[in-house]
């Protein structure tokens, strides 16, 4: 009995683990807001929270990413999972414990549980040979050549000693599993995708590498390291202590796991529904109650990353708006699990309309009233009429409505209907027009009308503002203090959310100054946040040609401009001004590698005049290439020539199709590439220093 008391008033929840290859950006953001509102709201009603969030640091994508930076690949995670940190600090997300995948705790924990697998028999060595999606860390069917399925990169042929985990040994009782739980996943579409992932068949899964070593050693076979998802994925339980001696641990996995939801992006399903509850049911480990997958966050149409080159930062948004517009917009515009626009101009239009003339416009007109009227002091709102009596029906209705929608994650209903409430009383105001004594009121009876009018509004207002707080923070704080009720924050501890009902704001209770909330918004604001994202990929094109090291010089992989496709002719007359104010040294010269290739296939890209696709050779490696060179050069002149390419610029796509590099162009007055070559005959792959 205590157990399942102890069980029901705790709550564990987690986001991914994000990967320290590329700076956080507004995706990782929304994963991350949206679990720190579920947090809030689940303290703010008592249950004893646990929230984790945190890096996930092996891999062979991020060792090469510290190569190409020029550190190592510990000094390269510790930047950027310090970014992530600092970045979730300045917006204020309240995680409870913070993992990062290099740490003692994590590795240890995640070389018992491969030896626990092991043990039970549900581990043994073979070979794989096959193609592998070093992007997404993903093994992927097909022969040499083929595409990840979730990336669209070409794959790579992986030939290797592994350790393979018995997963086909899990079919049947991954699907009695979901059929006996069938809130463990969702929403729908990730549900059927996964079970139908399942029905056609599961493989054995190798989960061990022994091609690099940037990973956690295999106990007792240390020139494996452990597969980088079964590391990943362990992070939800050696955070909580698994794997630990020390009894405080033991006790606290013992109350959090299993997890009561697992929130994920929709593309790494697959691991968290199938994977992970199999490597748990191997283990004799509880799988976690729910996987939520949300939606893609889209910029400019594509889904906002990295390797798009389309992504925007947490910070710009910060910056101009504050944290609450961005995790109210997020939360509000998309329907979570469907994906959704980001767009700055959607993100004013809401701000302005919801945030700055909708509740706090409201906030505002009722403090400043109350403190013109009634010297700041909360009257005695007398008897209720039918007009009071409505909107209070319609707060209780938004009490009763909210949670549940809110829990079931549809927190873009649960504040598209706190918002009619908002609209409400914002009517009610105007209807009863307080400010205003018609000749022939009497002043007693305006008196009364004023206080009975505030006094509804204002406790509306505070049951809008509870129940807003996981979602607005800063905004109810400040409410809440206006409103003579303390801190918010205080409150929460005290379950306030728990007994939340009308009727909370007592006569005789002192309202501090109004204090400005969502200062609307001007015309410049979308220019502003897009001139700061312009100068932030500024910033990082310096950064690397000024030969920083680590973090920033990895950056350039998510830099747009002049990044992998042919350089435009303006980006190259830009690049030929002399570098002010100082010089590079010879170090930061040589981060840059240009390497001569040769030109295989040119062709033309459809529905793209400027582009050209081009396969070329490095003599080392053979990779495609976008240039925007097609109205200056045929494709059929260019095969066979032999041209100067960056290869060490990060991947990008462009029209669906990836580049891997930039070819070298002088540009002419009229902005026409002439493309750089050789007078002697040249190897392959030479490289240029
Ligand atoms: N490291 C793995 C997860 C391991 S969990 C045991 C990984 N990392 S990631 O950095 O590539 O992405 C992590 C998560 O970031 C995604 O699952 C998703 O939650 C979030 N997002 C990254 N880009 C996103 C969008 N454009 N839109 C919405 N969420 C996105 O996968």
């Amino acid at each position: 009995m205590a157990d399942s008391a102890t069980q029901t008033n705790r709550y564990y929840l987690t986001t991914p683990i994000y990967y320290v290859n590329a700076r956080p950006h507004l995706g990782h953001a929304y994963s991350t807001i949206v679990c720190d509102a579920m947090a809030r709201r689940k303290r703010a009603l008592g249950i004893d929270t646990w929230f984790l969030t945190g890096t996930d640091e092996h891999g062979q994508k991020i060792e090469r990413s510290a190569k190409q930076a020029g550190c190592t690949p510990q000094e390269f995670a510790t930047r950027i999972a310090g970014e992530f940190r600092g970045l979730w600090d300045r917006l204020g997300l309240t995680y409870d414990d913070f993992i990062r995948t290099t740490e003692e705790r994590h590795k240890r924990g995640v070389q018992k549980l491969f030896a626990t697998l092991r043990d039970m028999g549900f581990i043994y060595k073979g070979s794989y040979s096959g193609q592998y999606c070093i992007y997404d860390e993903a093994y992927v069917e097909g022969p040499p050549g083929t595409p990840c399925p979730d990336c669209g990169r070409i794959t790579e042929t992986v030939s290797e000693e592994n350790y393979f985990f018995k997963l086909s040994a899990f079919e049947r009782r991954l699907l009695e599993f979901y059929e006996a739980n069938p809130g463990f996943m969702g929403p729908e579409s990730t549900r059927r995708e996964v079970i139908s992932f399942v029905r056609s068949g599961l493989k054995d899964l190798s989960v061990s590498r022994t091609s690099f070593s940037w990973g956690i050693p295999v106990p007792g076979d240390e020139k494996h390291v452990v597969y980088v998802w079964l590391d990943a994925l362990a992070n939800y339980i050696t955070a909580l202590g698994y794997g630990s001696d020390d009894p405080a641990d033991q006790a606290k996995f013992k109350k959090f796991w299993p997890a009561d939801m697992h929130l994920i992006g929709k593309e790494i399903s697959r691991f968290h529904c199938v994977y992970w509850p199999a490597f748990l049911m191997a283990a004799g480990i509880e799988p976690p109650r729910s996987v939520r997958a949300n939606g893609w966050l889209l910029f400019d149409q594509g889904k906002m990353s990295k390797s798009r080159g389309n992504i925007v930062r947490a910070e710009t948004v910060h910056e101009v708006l504050g944290a609450d517009a961005l995790r109210y917009f997020l939360m509000r515009e998309i329907p979570f699990g469907q994906d959704g626009n980001f767009s700055f101009d959607a993100l004013v239009q809401r701000y302005n309309g919801d945030l700055a003339n909708g509740y706090g416009n409201l906030v505002s007109r009722v403090v400043n009233m109350v403190h013109k009227y009634f010297s700041g002091v909360m009257p005695e709102t007398g008897a209720e009429k039918q007009a009071e009596a409505a909107l209070r029906a319609s707060a209780q209705s938004a009490i009763a409505g909210f949670g549940p929608a809110f829990d079931e994650l549809n927190f873009s209903e649960a504040l598209k209907s706190l918002w009619l409430l908002v609209a409400e009383t914002d009517g009610y105001l105007t209807a009863n027009a307080p400010w205003k004594k018609p000749a022939e009121r009497r002043e007693a009876d305006h008196a009364a009308l004023q206080a009975r009018v505030l006094g509804t509004a204002a406790e509306a207002i505070r049951v809008i503002t509870a129940l807003v707080y996981p979602i607005l923070p800063d905004a109810a704080a400040k409410v809440w203090r206006q409103l003579g009720q303390g801190e918010i924050a205080d409150a929460a501890k005290e379950s306030f959310l728990k007994n939340l009902a009308w009727g909370g704001l007592k006569a005789g209770t002192k309202l501090l100054e109004p204090a400005p909330l969502f200062p609307r918004a001007e015309k410049d604001a979308v220019e502003r946040m897009q001139s700061l994202e312009e100068n932030n990929d500024r910033t990082a094109v310096e950064a690397v040609s000024q030969g920083e090291t680590g973090a920033k010089a990895a950056e350039l992989a998510a830099v747009p401009a002049a990044a992998s496709s042919a350089p435009s002719a303006a980006a190259v007359r830009e690049e030929a001004k002399p570098a002010a104010p100082g010089h590079i040294s010879i170090d930061d010269f040589a981060k840059v590698d240009l390497r001569v290739a040769q030109i295989l296939v040119a062709e033309r890209v459809p529905k793209a005049d400027k582009l050209l696709r081009l396969e070329v050779d490095l003599g080392y490696e053979k990779r495609q290439i976008l240039a925007g060179i097609a109205q200056h050069y045929e494709p059929e002149k260019l095969v066979g020539r032999k041209i100067v390419i960056v290869a060490n610029l990060a991947p990008r796509k462009m029209r669906g199709l990836e580049s891997n590099g930039m070819l070298l162009a002088a540009s002419l007055e009229d902005g026409a590439p002439v493309l750089a070559g050789f007078l002697e005959e040249v190897p392959l792959g030479a490289r240029l220093k």
